[in-house]
């Protein structure tokens, strides 16, 4: 039985429902919002592909270099290459469908993007996500209407169903009945990033709990590189969450300062020579972090140089949300900018085929740990989403030929494991010691100190499921960090300061029976070929 259950309906879980629709096969598409309501939509900046319609030979080599590059070599460098490889002709397909890019002379613009040596940034203003979105949703209407998609939005993934340790379907509930339903059939887990365990400090949505990753972890799926987090250099707080400050202003000439003495100091181009302010997320935060522990006070972005021009047709939405949240004009005075968690690298484990430890289960998009190693490049998130979800489809199509409908979907009372919602005040206290463990800066003292506290937490009381899993989540994020004692990307340790070639490795954890186990793997040797084109 071969039905297909996708969780998750932003760009992934959409890509994946349309390419199997196009390739005439039905999949359900089961999500906690609709897809206007996706993360996906917030997506700013733009995506990347080497077109090379800026005239600098751009190749998707060099896309492929600057994004192992970018991630400090801890990729699986087979899926990079085909992320990359694939990169131009998923923005083309993107076009097809009516992405309105921005153009000029028939060609699409690209833009400079960190930790990028070329313009490869395709974008549509300042609204990337959204304009993607909108037209991958259109899309999908047309497979709706042919039956070959099934939404259940307001549908909430609750935990796997299992069967002799693979998957076999999952348990959702819908949110406003609250009835559930065993779906059975293979399962795509496209649930987005953790921003769930970070309530208030991520510039992504907390409708991605986390908790659908947790529950698949505890129920024996492996995820890596957990210590993994991006902090984006410019954000700026607002009532529930850090709005992103789209690294698309640096990319069209905003300046990172700070006051020394008198005079503006502009660290970045001082310190980092070759990129600049456009150097990658996790050396220019880690920047932020120390110029501002040096010399006191905060770091603005300066983007009053920008003409009226790239205002109007680049940034203009940008321009619109700094005014509205923040009453300050950026085209008139420089903005007062801070780190913030933007993206989780780390995240279930799978192979370049989206395959899961677990045989029956995918996963794509910032759920998965696989494109972007130790930092991403901005620009490859949605890249990776959309070609991500394309190709775990591709898979499923090809492993998992049959094409049953599977049994009766029937939405019936249930209690039981995982049902019940996790206590607002436990995840503020989880997340306040993540958030000492798991700064820009970290050392193995801190970080037994936040291990030690969440076991005294997790001793507290009685927990339901969904926070014991939760809290096992939380404990397999600080041992990632503490396990690995080198500094590479995101990762920074001042107990040691150094990356470490030796562990130029998969950090891989998993929990059975309760307890959390660490262990290093070797990442797959670059080079071999893809078995969909072998
Ligand atoms: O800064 C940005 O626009 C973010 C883009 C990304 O994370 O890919």
């Amino acid at each position: 039985m071969s039905r297909v259950v996708i969780i998750g309906a932003g760009l992934s879980g959409l890509t994946a429902a349309v390419t199997f629709a196009q390739a005439g096969r039905a999949s359900l598409l089961v999500s906690m919002q609709p897809s206007e309501r996706a993360q996906s939509v917030l997506a700013e900046g733009g995506i990347n592909a080497a077109l090379d319609t800026m005239g600098e030979n751009d190749t998707p080599a060099e896309h492929f270099a600057d994004t192992m590059r970018g991630g400090v070599y801890l990729a699986d460098e087979n899926a990079v290459e085909d992320l990359t490889e694939n990169a131009p002709e998923t923005v083309r397909w993107l076009s097809s469908l009516g992405v309105p890019f921005n153009m000029q002379a028939g060609h699409l613009i690209q833009r400079n993007f960190g930790g990028q040596k070329k313009k490869r940034t395709a974008f549509a203003k300042s609204s990337t996500g959204k304009m993607i979105m909108t037209s991958l949703i259109d899309e999908a209407r047309k497979y709706e209407a042919a039956g070959l998609i099934k939404r259940y939005p307001h549908h909430e993934f609750i935990r796997l169903l299992t069967d002799g340790g693979r998957c076999s379907g999952a348990l959702v509930r819908d949110r406003y009945t609250g009835l559930c339903a065993g779906i059975d059939g293979v399962v795509l887990l496209a649930c987005g990033g953790l921003n769930g365990m970070f309530p208030g400090m991520t510039t992504g949505t907390t409708q991605n709990t986390g908790d659908a990753a947790a529950a698949a972890f505890v129920q024996g799926v492996e995820l890596s590189n957990l210590e993994m987090l991006q902090y984006h250099p410019t954000t700026v707080g607002i009532p529930g969450k850090r709005c992103l400050v789209t690294e698309a202003a640096r990319g069209e000439g905003g300046r990172l300062f700070i006051m020394r003495g008198e005079d503006r100091y502009y660290f970045m181009e001082d310190r980092h020579p070759e990129l600049k302010n456009l150097s990658p997320r996790d050396v220019v935060a880690r920047e932020m972090f120390f110029v501002r522990r040096e010399l006191g006070g905060e770091v603005y972005l300066d983007m009053t140089g920008l003409d009226s021009e790239v205002w109007k047709t680049k940034l203009p939405d940008l321009r619109e949300e700094l005014i509205s949240f923040l009453a300050l004009d950026p085209k008139e005075s420089p903005i007062p900018v801070r780190e913030g968690i933007h993206y989780f690298m780390g995240g279930i484990r799978c192979d370049r085929y989206h395959r899961t430890s677990m045989s029956g289960l995918y996963a794509a998009g910032e759920c998965t740990s696989l494109y972007h190693g130790a930092n991403r490049l901005g620009g490859n998130s949605m890249l990776g989403a959309v070609y991500g979800g394309k190709a775990a489809a591709l898979d499923i199509l090809r492993r998992f030929p049959d094409s049953s409908e599977g049994g009766e979907i029937r939405f019936e009372e249930a209690a039981g494991e995982f049902c019940e919602p996790a206590d607002e005040g436990l995840i503020m206290q989880i997340s306040g010691i993540l958030l000492k463990g798991l700064g820009i800066v970290r050392n193995e003292q801190v970080l037994d100190s936040c291990i030690g506290e969440l076991d005294v937490l997790s001793r507290a009381r009685q927990y339901n499921a969904r926070e014991g899993a939760r809290l096992s989540l939380a404990r397999a994020m600080l041992i990632s960090a503490k396990e690995r004692r080198e500094s590479r990307g995101a990762h920074y340790r001042e107990d040691f300061p150094e990356r470490n070639d030796k562990l130029r490795l998969e950090g891989v954890v998993t929990s059975s029976g309760g307890q959390i186990t660490h262990r290093f793997e070797e990442l797959p040797e670059g080079k071999e070929e893809n078995a969909d084109q072998a």
